[in-house]
């Protein structure tokens, strides 16, 4: 068994896509117009492996505490909201423009790409590099200046286009937190330390989209903003950055490949003091997954100003009103999923000649879109069929596993095995004439398949649902 993620030169990430296509998880945006660059659509499977995930977060995060407060607040927000937090001036990459084709190409990239490592870099240093190495376009044409580029996508609300109408699409979900602090201090009571969470889409104007579902137009981020008395901010940021790794081994992903990084002065965003990103061992390399930022009280503080609303908080141990300061743990929906994908497509030599290889994702039951899938041994037996049926029916009937077990009746045993190893089914049980008493001392028993060792197993039919439910809670 070989797991194909080592290796940054494979064509691991081709296979993966073609997966996601084909069994219906990922499909590219507007495909049959010829795509939207940087949009992607999620099919039966990928909704429900994108559920799982959320409700994992949300458990988590959300209802196993009692010091979180979910919310679901608008993509739209009032354009000052932007100009408060500073992303109308300066949520921005830094660009270059092809002077022939015109395309243009994110300046750090090129960078990269020519063995310079940006980090940290200021715009103006940036250009005098690529002016100082003669770097060309990878058209190999000429470069104009490097200037900032907003990210924000904008749009304009009602019937008269001006700049009084001007909205954005939020570029994070963050900011759907802030701008509620008030309304949940005011119908909670909360006491400090207390957290607001949301799971939601946020858009952002890449320069350049790129690997797969990595870096997208449209994204979803799941997003905690946790508020602390300012002494208190160091213990609350060491509590939550284990409960993001406790998350990451909820999705059942190899820690291996999961690694910190300290954000240094130059390289955080303005508003943090200290900022941990979590990186994952992607196939196409070592890149962000999750980010954990101590954003102080710059955001309280700039909405309060730019709204000229206090958003104070009465601090009852002290008697005085303060002014909160802030942990974020950030999380991208899109990234998870890639990871949770990348780090099960496993690829099994064929053991005979003729044979394919077997390939199959090794996903956590607890992430698995399917958990089970029940299959007729033949498909022209009615009697089989029917049996089959019912035990697909009474597992469907529990809530727990409610949606999460398929029928499949399709083809040959070998190739229904194939086609649930691909989605990452972990287990396949079978109905077979043993199960109707042909050997009386199998009767009410089926065989159970196990996805990542192949070994079936013959099991009573009135333990099947423990057996699932049991996988699901490991
Ligand atoms: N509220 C803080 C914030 O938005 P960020 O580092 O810009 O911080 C947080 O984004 C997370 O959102 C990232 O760690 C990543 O998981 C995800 N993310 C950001 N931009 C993305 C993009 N263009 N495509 C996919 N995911 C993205």
């Amino acid at each position: 068994m070989e797991n194909k993620n080592n290796s940054a030169k494979d064509n691991t990430m081709e296979k993966i896509i073609s997966l996601c296509k084909r069994r219906g998880f990922i499909y590219q945006g507007s495909e049959i117009y010829g795509g939207l660059a940087g949009t992607w659509d999620y099919g039966p499977l990928g909704v429900e492996l994108k559920n799982n995930i959320q409700n994992l977060w949300w458990k988590r995060f959300v209802t196993d505490r009692e010091d979180m407060y979910g919310i679901s607040a608008a993509i739209l927000m009032n354009q000052e909201v932007w100009k408060s937090t500073g992303h109308v001036a300066g949520f921005a990459d830094p660009l270059v423009e092809d002077l022939k084709t015109k395309k243009r190409y994110r300046v750090d990239h090129l960078l990269e790409a020519n063995g310079v490592d940006p980090k940290g870099m200021s715009l103006e240093d940036m250009d005098n590099l690529l002016k100082e190495k003669k770097i060309k376009s990878p058209d190999g044409n000429q470069l104009g200046d490097a200037r900032q580029f907003n990210l924000m996508l904008k749009t304009h609300i009602g019937a008269i286009e001006d700049d009084s109408s001007i909205s954005y699409l939020r570029p994070e979900t963050a900011q759907g937190m802030f701008v509620n602090f008030k309304n949940v201090v005011d119908s909670f009571h909360p006491k400090l330390p207390f957290g607001l969470a949301q799971i939601g889409k946020a858009f952002r104007n890449e320069i350049a989209p790129r690997d797969f579902i990595f870096r997208v137009r449209e994204l979803e981020q799941m997003e905690i903003e946790y508020f602390v008395k300012e002494e208190n901010w160091a213990e609350n940021f060491e509590s939550l950055r284990e409960e993001m790794w406790n998350y990451i081994k909820d999705l059942g992903i190899n820690l291996e490949k999961v690694h910190e990084l300290e954000v240094g002065d130059g390289d955080r965003a303005h508003y943090s003091k200290r900022t941990i990103d979590f990186e994952f061992d992607f196939p196409f390399g070592r890149k962000e997954l999750y980010g954990l930022a101590y954003r102080t009280d710059f955001d309280l503080k700039s909405h309060a100003t730019g709204s000229k609303v206090d958003l104070s908080y009465f601090d009852e141990e002290a008697g005085a009103r303060i002014v909160p300061h802030c942990i974020e743990p950030s999380f991208g929906v899109g990234r998870t999923i890639l990871a949770v994908i990348a780090d099960a497509y496993m690829e099994e030599p064929a053991k005979e000649e003729g044979e394919e290889p077997r390939v199959y994702l090794k996903f956590a039951p607890k992430v698995a879109p399917t958990v089970a899938a029940v299959f007729p041994l033949l498909k022209n037996k009615p009697e089989l069929v029917q049996k089959a049926r019912d035990v697909f029916n009474s597992l469907r009937k529990d809530s727990v596993l409610a949606g999460r077990i398929a029928f499949d009746d399709n083809g040959n045993i070998g190739k229904r095995y194939r086609r649930q190893d691909e989605i990452g089914t972990p287990f396949c049980i079978t109905v077979d004439f043993d199960t109707l008493g042909e050997n009386p001392e199998n009767k009410d028993t089926v065989t159970v398949r196990n996805r990542d060792t192949g070994v079936q197993e013959r099991i009573p039919l009135h333990d099947l649902t423990y057996l699932l439910k049991d996988a699901l809670i490991a």
